[in-house]
């Protein structure tokens, strides 16, 4: 049985299905009922990166927010097909913005939204690097998911998310291995110990092959966990915790190759 009612009274199943097979291939499995779903084109091997990623979201959204999810606001910056502010939907999380530098993306996610029934879920065209709180509000909660690693700028990116977090962000990202170590600061005698360090990713063969996953631009900056820390600090979080992934958790997560972080205004 499909939630929405207007979706539903407006379409037969088959011109759902119809339209689930127009707008794929699809990046996100949803379930839509009544034997409607959309097929992830991203290999099984990988997909707990999903469930990984929702879980530990969940689990610091829930300790955080408690019983005051129906009166905050969301945004999920780089929202893809909107997983994760239908996610937060389902949790009862009373206003979402969803906001995607590709459009083809963001269709996906309104039908999404709209056939399982959370139509009051906005998605919006945006580039993180000109996020502005006159343009799209500030929210108790920020999703920053499986972007970061993707951007030229992470800094102003991290400003930017920043300026429109009241209370939380929750950022996950890919992470380089640590590198330790001091440079010389002017002078043979004077030192400064490095603060983590940023990789220089060439993503260029994706995004000239229509990759929807990339930045919006080919080159991308992968941080270490301590510059992670450094960048989130310096972006305006009073307080930043990689968190402890769970029994289980997606190979990657289990290996601290990708981490996720809650970073908190107050
Ligand atoms: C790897 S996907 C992650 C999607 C989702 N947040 C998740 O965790 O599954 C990165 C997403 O960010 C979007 N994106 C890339 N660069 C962006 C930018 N500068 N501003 C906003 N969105 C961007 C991409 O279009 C894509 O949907």
């Amino acid at each position: 049985m499909l939630k929405c009612k207007t979706m539903a009274a407006s379409m037969t199943r088959e011109q759902m299905q119809q339209n689930i097979n127009d707008l794929g291939p699809w990046f996100y499995e949803f379930d839509f009922g009544d034997g409607l779903k959309t097929n992830s084109a991203i290999p099984a091997t990988v997909t707990q990166i999903f469930s990984t990623r929702l879980q530990m979201v969940n689990e610091i959204v829930d300790s955080h927010f408690g019983g005051r999810l129906t009166e905050i606001s969301c945004i999920d910056v780089g929202c893809h097909e909107g997983f994760y502010s239908i996610a937060m939907g389902k949790k009862g999380v009373a206003r979402i913005t969803g906001v995607d530098v590709r459009e083809d993306s963001l269709r996906r996610a309104r039908f999404a939204a709209a056939a399982m029934g959370f139509p009051q879920i906005v998605f919006r065209h945006g580039n993180c690097e000109q996020l502005r709180a006159e343009d799209v509000g500030q929210h108790e909660l920020t999703l920053f998911l499986g972007l970061l690693y993707h951007l030229e700028n992470p800094m102003l990116c991290l400003r930017n998310v920043s300026s429109i977090t009241q209370e939380l962000c929750i950022c996950e990202t890919q992470v380089i291995d640590e590198v330790e170590g001091t440079t010389e600061w002017g002078s043979r005698e004077w030192t400064r110990p490095y603060q983590g360090a940023l990789a220089l990713i060439d993503e260029s063969g994706e995004f000239y092959n229509d990759n929807r996953e990339t930045g919006s631009t080919p080159l991308a900056t992968c941080p270490s966990p301590k510059a992670l820390v450094t960048m989130l600090r310096h972006a305006g979080f009073r307080k930043v915790d990689i968190v402890t992934p769970p029994p289980g958790a997606y190979e990657q997560h289990a290996r601290g190759k990708r981490v996720v972080c809650a970073a908190y205004k107050k």
